[in-house]
């Protein structure tokens, strides 16, 4: 069945019994490629949604049942329609018909009458069920108890405000290639296009609403790069300088790779783990006419791969919980668990101490993730520089904290500059 609903309620059970959201959606694209459009974008939005209220969701429906649900492809059902139903502008009767059809076809002949009797039931006492799910906070923030407490206690005066902004939908940012085009030029081209957009601080263009890539003006040509802006600090913060030996040890997609052989003539090696998703870095250097050298090694062991001369600048942008970025990725904050945190931790240690070794006196090192919690952050890098005498962090003045809180015009990430001694 090619209805939205069932298709979304198919990608959620996916996704609870833990695979990743973009994976599941790729394996619908390839199974079903001749999807309408509207059906895809359908398809997105009320995973997306789902995902993203998933606890909201998840308690309203536990108030409305007597007993729990065995059938996880009825309760998924269950749970895109109460999205539907309270954050879709889709009529509400037209929510329950197409639930109770989508029941019909499943293996459960009592699913039918079941899905009508919640969904009339929650529409009924909708005003009080959403009252009541207020008052609890998994449900209220629509994240696990243990993230929020993190926060909380992470940022005490902040909280709520940054798992409000996890909850909203993300701005679509461009990063202008400026060996084509300056930035103000781009934006001449999107406005030529109809598409409405902003320039933000540093030359990021926020478009006013998404749009796929094939839309905006020569993306083939490589004049722009889908990249958020927070992200876009990082090429400015290395302090680059034409000729410098330049290594970005977690590289892929090659986001920010791109953008530093974007800003200066440096000497790029762009070194990620998963030989994957180092194509993906090739694919961007392609499209956006820059070269660099391509190593699939592991940064934490440079031994194999390194040619033993010394870099100026590292960029160490490592693999973290993505806590900053989960307005893009709602699946994070069900599939993450709380001793992840701590694993994360120790390779972010060590792929640290094992990269200083690479950097040349004098030379600065970038570290950065896209997370909030310090546990990833300042407590790795306050550590490193209280056991390493030669390491000094360097005050980023724009951000003395080095921590970018998710908001309208950037995701969360955190950088911290050290500078070895000379
Ligand atoms: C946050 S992503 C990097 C994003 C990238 N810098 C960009 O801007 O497009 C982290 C990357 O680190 C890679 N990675 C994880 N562990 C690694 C390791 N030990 N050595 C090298 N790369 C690693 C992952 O494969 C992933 O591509």
């Amino acid at each position: 069945m090619l209805e939205p609903q069932a298709l979304a309620a198919a990608l959620l059970g996916e996704v609870l019994a833990g695979r990743n959201l973009n994976e599941v959606l790729s394996d619908l694209w390839r199974r079903e490629p001749g999807l309408p459009p509207r059906v895809r974008g359908a398809v997105q939005d009320l995973s997306f949604g789902a995902l993203r209220f998933f606890s909201r969701l998840d308690f309203l429906l536990q108030a409305l049942i007597t007993r729990p649900i065995t059938h996880e492809g009825v309760r998924c059902l269950l749970l895109v329609s109460l999205y539907q139903l309270i954050y879709s502008k889709t009529r509400p009767y037209a929510v329950v018909d197409r639930a109770v059809e989508s029941a019909r076809g499943m293996d459960a002949p009592w699913a039918a009458g079941f899905v009508n009797g919640v969904l009339r039931n929650f529409l009924r006492t909708k005003e009080e069920l959403l009252a009541r799910a207020d008052g609890f906070e998994p449900a209220r923030y629509s994240h696990p108890q243990w993230w929020i407490d993190r926060l909380r206690q992470d940022y005490p005066d902040a909280w709520e405000a940054i798992l409000e902004a996890n909850n909203s939908h993300p701005p679509m940012t461009l990063r202008v290639n400026r060996r084509q085009i300056e930035p103000e030029q781009y934006l001449a081209l999107l406005q030529e296009a109809e598409l409405e957009a902003e320039m933000l601080e540093g030359g990021a263009l926020r478009l006013k609403k998404p749009v796929s890539v094939d839309k905006l003006p020569r993306f083939a040509d490589g004049l722009v790069s889908v990249q958020d802006q927070g992200a876009q600090r990082a090429a400015s913060l290395l302090d680059l300088a034409p000729g410098q030996r330049v290594l970005d040890a977690c590289a892929a997609p090659g986001g920010k790779a791109a953008h530093i052989l974007e800003t200066a003539d440096v000497m790029l090696t762009a070194l990620d783990k998963d030989e994957a998703r180092l194509k993906r870095v090739a694919e961007n250097f392609a499209r956006l006419n820059l070269k660099g050298r391509l190593i699939a090694g592991d940064a934490a062991e440079p031994q194999p791969w390194w040619d033993g001369k010394p870099y100026d600048r590292i960029l160490a942008d490592v693999p973290c919980s993505a806590s900053g970025v989960v307005r893009r990725h709602p699946d994070i904050k069900w599939l993450r668990r709380p001793s992840d945190l701590a694993q994360f931790a120790t390779t972010q240690r060590t792929i640290l101490a094992a990269l200083w070794r690479l950097l040349a006196p004098g030379g600065k090192l970038l570290y950065a993730t896209c997370s909030l919690f310090h546990e990833e952050n300042d407590d790795i890098v306050t550590d490193f520089v209280a056991s390493h005498p030669d390491a000094k962090r360097l005050l980023i003045s724009e951000l003395p904290s080095g921590q970018l809180l998710p908001s309208a015009e950037h995701d969360g990430f955190f950088y911290a500059l050290l500078e070895k001694s000379i």
